[in-house]
């Protein structure tokens, strides 16, 4: 029987273990570069057998919080060297999460202060983060404006240049963001996308921007070292989709041939409720489907794990678990999780935005 402990080969990459630390914003990166501060705190959770970076814009109008880490422009590809030497450093593996926000933004972090983008000209009922007088504060969302069919070739190039620019930066790979009601999500799901044309309507025309995006990266880097986030039933962002099942057995048959690392599940609610009453959803089924269409890509499972459940997660068949906010306030979660415990508490007041404290300074075991 395999456990979370043991050494498992994820695409082209070799990992340690099976415990994978989770995206997680952090909004510690000013101008979106990253900074020694973040190699600091990526190599101190080195021991995770792989890191999957926080959330990192392909373009300036991906951004959609105030200081996130960019990966558009040489400055920010040299901030990331220097994160992914240190990880390397210390025997760690690292991945990139690659991400456009679409309409989780505000005029004051897009390019001319203009609208953010979206699949359709509909606002989503969500906050983002602001910089106010030197303080993280979460405001409304802007009102978006959709996205003519001629800019979404740009979009697609946009995500491929970002992969090349996370090899330049010495990444070991990439994980797509199509999660959590930023743009691919929007396009996936009904709630947000009421395009006419071929990116909108039916099941196909809906994924057809994931695919797209995916097809690009891997062209560029390979299947190997790409991973991809979904999120089938989250309200995350104010995002809904009329017939979750259907619509990921479609994108994940539509995967199983493009030879990925990963595809990385968000059971339930973000951060919140693994069952969510009126969205219930079969992830078994869906890996079924997955697997029955060829597909061999490691399996990963997130939202809300502990140790039990996640050793019973790969008794069911999944291959790595993500954590995420035990990350945070555990640098050396694998021994800890070895152990069982002691688990320090993380800090919500220092989640986004700050310095060191909250960041750098939990301690690990003696
Ligand atoms: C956030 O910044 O709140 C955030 C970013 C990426 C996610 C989810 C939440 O996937």
């Amino acid at each position: 029987m395999s456990t979370l402990f043991e050494p498992v080969a994820v695409g082209d990459l070799q990992l340690a273990n099976r415990v994978v630390m989770a995206p997680l914003t952090r909004n510690r990166a000013p101008g979106a570069v990253p900074t020694p501060l973040m190699a600091t705190y990526y190599s101190q959770r080195a021991t995770a057998g792989l890191l999957v970076t926080e959330a990192t814009p392909v373009s300036h109008q991906g951004q959609g919080y105030a200081d996130v880490p960019g990966l558009y422009a040489p400055e920010q590809i040299a901030g990331w060297q220097i994160v992914t030497k240190s990880v390397h450093d210390a025997g760690g593996k690292i991945v990139v999460q690659l991400w456009h926000v679409g309409r989780v933004s505000h005029n004051d972090l897009q390019p001319g202060g203009g609208a953010p983008v979206a699949p359709s000209a509909i606002r989503a009922q969500t906050k983002t983060v602001l910089i106010v007088d030197g303080v993280p504060t979460f405001v409304d969302t802007s009102e978006p404006r959709a996205l003519a069919l001629d800019e979404l070739p740009g979009i697609v190039k946009d995500f491929r240049q970002a992969a090349l620019n996370a090899v330049e930066a010495g990444f070991d790979g990439v994980e797509i963001h199509a999660a959590n009601g930023y743009l691919i999500d929007q396009f996936l799901k009904t709630g947000s996308n009421h395009r006419t044309d071929a990116y909108g309507g039916s099941i196909e025309d809906r994924a057809r921007l994931l695919i797209e995006v995916v097809k690009a990266v891997t062209d560029a880097i390979g299947g190997g070292r790409t991973g991809i986030r979904l999120s089938p039933v989250t309200p995350a962002n104010d995002v809904v989709d009329a017939d979750p099942q259907p619509l990921f057995d479609h994108v994940v048959r539509q995967l199983a041939p493009m030879n990925l690392a990963y595809l990385h599940l968000i059971e339930g609610a973000t951060g919140g409720p693994r069952e969510i009453a009126d969205r219930p959803f079969d992830y078994a089924a869906l890996r079924a489907a997955y697997r029955a269409a060829g597909g061999k890509a490691a399996w990963m499972v997130n939202n809300g794990y502990d140790l039990s459940l996640a050793e019973q997660a790969l008794k069911d068949g999944a291959d790595l678990v993500a954590f995420g906010k035990s990350f945070i306030a555990n640098p050396d979660l694998v021994e800890r999780l070895r152990r069982g415990g002691p688990f320090n508490t993380p800090d919500r007041n220092t989640f986004y935005g700050g310095g060191e404290q909250g960041y750098t300074d939990y301690p690990a075991l003696a």
